[in-house]
């Protein structure tokens, strides 16, 4: 089965949804408009069970299917957030707010799930109950978090999520996935280095911070090729180094260099931690310097389970038929992760045809992804918990 006729249908009146809120993006936590337009949206296809504030902003409501047997709950979620950037496509219905665009396609993730809901809520062609998540700050702000902690998946008894994002670069109608790790977890670090400034012609009765410094960073570069298995994937990067001094005739007091660590192997996140930490101290103190390191963990490995893969695949395929089943993970990091740690589900890309990259100023999500992206929320729904 192709695209949902009824979903054909809709394309118009959900590309309509996508270019008001594309038009109208918002940031992180403050997406109260945005989840003001879901919850009207969803009241006019009359669904009644909606609870708002989740997570901070986030939205949830459930659809009930003609039966309910098996006690059957499966979750879909979209994000709702734009991105702190001037958007410059010149669309007719570009970013009306200065300095935040939708350059992530999240206005295209939040119709597409409007739009499955609509269809959802008209056919309840399903045995059990659909969880809608709308989402608030997945770009850097931890919202899908912020949801779990709010007990999404208890609240509503969440048994399998599911969620997707555009991707730029994949023909438009082709999905793309993988089981196991599909995007890397973010963790960042900052080390502080203390030495004794002084005098640049008086070393000895100085402690050199900057020379100090500039041996745990070398050393924190054995990390990846000593401490972690070759085959593996961690990427570490030490990102600024800052003296407290701009003089060429002055030793630095203190020394400040912040860094990321990206791997797709959840096990090695704790040990780049521990080694982070004891390569900075003691080298700091070899030299009678110190070093204060503080790590600030980020979005985990987002990993796909394997019979949730399946899953998604298949409804992919029924619906375009066109599937990359074994896509190459990536590095950027992804707050789906959260709700993954706590359920089984997968996450998919939807191709995005031959568009700027996401978080690009000229990004724009393709609005002829919209019935696949509807479609294939739906198809989950309906071959996972077929009507009785
Ligand atoms: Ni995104």
């Amino acid at each position: 089965m192709p695209i949902k006729n009824r979903l054909a249908d809709l394309h118009p009146e959900i590309t309509g949804w996508r270019r008001h809120l594309h038009a109208n993006p918002e940031l992180m936590y403050d997406v109260h408009e945005t989840a003001g337009f879901v919850v009207e949206r969803l009241k006019e296809f009359g669904i009644d069970d909606i609870t708002t504030g989740v997570g901070k902003t986030g939205v949830v409501a459930t659809i009930k299917g003609k039966s309910d047997s098996k006690g059957r709950v499966i979750g879909l979620r979209a994000d709702m957030d734009a991105l702190p950037i001037t958007e410059i496509t010149g669309l007719d219905y570009a970013s009306t707010v200065p300095g935040k665009m939708h350059a992530c396609g999240h206005d295209g993730h939040t119709a597409m799930l409007l739009g499955a809901a609509k269809y959802l809520a008209e056919t309840r062609n399903f045995d059990g109950t659909v969880v809608l998540i709308f989402q608030p700050a997945e770009e850097g702000g931890a919202g899908g978090k912020a949801m779990c902690d709010d007990g999404l998946m208890d609240r509503w008894g969440i048994q399998e999520v599911y969620g997707m994002h555009n991707a730029p670069g994949i023909p438009v109608g082709t999905f793309a996935i993988r089981p196991g790790p599909l995007m890397a977890s973010s963790d960042d670090f900052e080390i502080v280095v203390t030495g004794k400034g002084g005098h640049a012609a008086s070393p000895h009765d100085a402690i050199d911070t900057t020379l100090v410094a500039s041996q745990i960073v070398v050393s924190l570069h054995s990390i990846v090729s000593r401490n972690i298995d070759p085959l593996k994937s961690v990427v570490l990067t030490v990102g600024t180094f800052k003296t407290d001094s701009d003089a060429s005739n002055i030793i630095a007091h203190t020394v400040r260099m912040t860094g990321t660590v990206r791997t797709l192997d959840s096990e090695y996140r704790a040990i780049a931690e521990d080694r982070v930490r004891r390569v900075a101290t003691d080298i700091a103190s070899a030299y009678g310097a110190t070093a204060v390191v503080n790590w600030a963990p980020g979005y985990p490995v987002t990993i796909n389970s394997d019979a949730e893969t399946q899953h998604a695949i298949e409804a992919a395929r029924a619906v375009a038929g066109n599937v990359d089943e074994d896509t190459p993970p990536i590095m950027p990091s992804e707050d789906f992760s959260y709700m993954l740690e706590e359920r089984p589900g997968a996450y998919m890309f939807l191709g995005n045809g031959d568009t700027a990259q996401c978080h690009h100023p000229a990004y724009n999500f393709d609005d002829e992804a919209i019935p696949v992206g509807c479609s294939w929320f739906a198809e989950i729904v309906e071959r996972r918990m077929p009507a009785a």
